[in-house]
């Protein structure tokens, strides 16, 4: 287990702090959920954060010293600037992203949030309260209930079972044992360990032990969760995977999430926002657009010049309004009077809500119309190619090949929002490639 230096795992566990790995499955969760609230831009604010190790620190801050390279502070102080003047803030239901470097100061930033590490001067608000000003109970209070951690390294007590991993936050939180072990049961269903409640951690694959740290971090329901890159320690596939069950986790949920990464993929897949950081401070905030079209320097651009279009452009970006969408009440002469019009061979079909139903052929009306049928039910193909707004055009490719009809994009409650065809694809890709070219 990776802990803050000079701590136990059992003193941080104690204080309610979970350090566990690998976000899975996390649906379940949501079940009875009440939608949390959007849109508040300021949930979490830092403000001018700074954090120095070493002797003397508060000092260095009052002399100029301060505005000097962190090589030149290091040289003359032996102090190292962890973190200098950092400030962002995070909207509740935002995934934001801190990437940079090995030692650009990401662990230290995601740390000083809930003051696993002491900032040496600044200030961090959750909801409107400056949490620098917390006594210590009341800071455990916040970690307890609203801050969930996961990180790279997943820490289980060896010697208990996955059940009593899994409740033990919620125990030394102060909930009573019936409730404690009601909410971990949950968790364990919601990561696909059932069955599994009564075994140790060792005699687990690591994959599991892993769902077990997360089944953890869930358990108290966090309304923050920081992610200290949770899927650094995964090959490139389980990677690729977990990434998608977050992205369709956030859909549903709308937790405020900052996450740590190195890889530049992965923050322009998952990140709202991506902050990137150098020697202790944001050299840029944007969205992953931004970030790509407008680096603002050469070090963000050595990141971001192997972006390829294709994992950048996303499906909402590419989609386009159907020229005909069919309603299943229409009837199988209307349908097809419709689709002669349009020149279609085919057409989605939707429901009042504008569920995506599948999609009707020309052909298939024109059987439904021989056998006589009144609703053009029967011939609806439901097993059409379909992905979420946020799925990457790289992704795209294999539903195009496995089909010879477009694909529908369709929210998280089936809604149909668009279609894209095999040529919007390709087109996306040229004209992405030529706009950089130009500039
Ligand atoms: N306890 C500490 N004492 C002294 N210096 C520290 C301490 N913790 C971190 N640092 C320094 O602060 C800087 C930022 O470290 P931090 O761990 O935040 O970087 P990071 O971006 O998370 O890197 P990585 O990608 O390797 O995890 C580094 O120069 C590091 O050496
Ligand atoms: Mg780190």
């Amino acid at each position: 287990m990776v802990v803050p230096a000079g701590r136990t795992a059992h003193e941080i566990l104690a204080e309610g702090e979970q350090y566990t790995d690998h976000p899975l499955n996390w649906s379940g969760i949501l079940e009875n959920r009440e939608e949390l609230s959007h849109g508040s831009d300021k949930f979490l604010e830092v403000k001018e954060l700074w954090k120095i190790f070493g002797p003397k620190a508060e000092d260095l801050l009052q002399s100029d010293l301060k505005f000097s390279s962190k090589q030149e502070i290091l040289d003359q102080t032996g102090c190292v600037v962890g973190l200098r003047n950092v400030s962002f803030n995070v909207r509740r239901g935002e995934f934001f992203m801190l990437m940079g470097l090995s030692g650009s100061g990401k662990s230290t930033c995601i740390r000083c949030l809930l003051r696993l590490i002491e900032p040496t001067a600044g200030h961090v608000l959750v909801n409107g309260e400056d949490i620098c000003a917390f006594d210590k109970a009341t800071l455990m209070s916040l970690r307890r209930k609203t801050f969930g951690m996961v990180f790279q390294h997943f820490g289980l007590f060896p010697h208990y079972t996955v059940r009593d991993n899994v409740a033990y936050g919620l125990k030394v939180g102060g909930a009573s044992r019936v409730e404690s072990y009601e909410k971990a049961q949950k968790a364990i269903e919601t990561v696909g360990l059932k069955g599994w409640e009564d075994y140790l951690p060792g005699s687990l694959s690591g994959g599991m032990q892993q769902r077990v740290g997360i089944a953890r971090a869930l358990a108290k329901d966090p309304e923050i969760l920081l992610m200290d890159e949770p899927f650094s320690g995964l090959d490139p596939l389980i990677r690729r995977e977990m990434q998608d069950e977050l992205v369709e986790l956030q859909d549903k949920l709308h937790k405020t999430i900052i996450f740590v990464t190195h890889d530049l993929h992965e923050a322009l897949k998952l990140g709202d926002r991506i902050a990137i950081m150098r020697d202790g401070e944001i050299i840029q905030l944007g969205t992953p657009e931004d970030v790509v079209t407008s680096p603002a320097d050469d070090y963000v651009r050595e990141f971001v010049q192997d972006a390829s279009p294709a994992k950048i452009l996303t499906a909402d970006r590419i989609k386009e309004e159907p020229s005909l969408l069919i309603y299943e009440w229409q009837g199988p002469h209307v349908v097809r009077h419709l689709l002669r019009a349009a020149r279609r061979q085919n057409a989605f079909v939707v429901s009042k809500h504008h569920t995506l139903l599948g999609l009707v052929t020309r052909e298939g009306i024109d059987d439904l119309i021989k056998q006589g049928a009144a609703s053009i039910k029967e011939a609806i193909l439901a097993d059409v190619p379909k992905c979420e707004p946020h799925t990457i055009v790289e992704d795209l490719f294999p539903l195009a090949t496995s089909s010879h009809f477009s694909i529908a994009v369709t929210d998280s409650a089936g809604r149909f929002l668009g279609v894209i065809h095999d040529r919007t694809i390709l087109d996306s890709m040229i004209s992405d490639r030529e706009e950089t070219n130009n500039d």
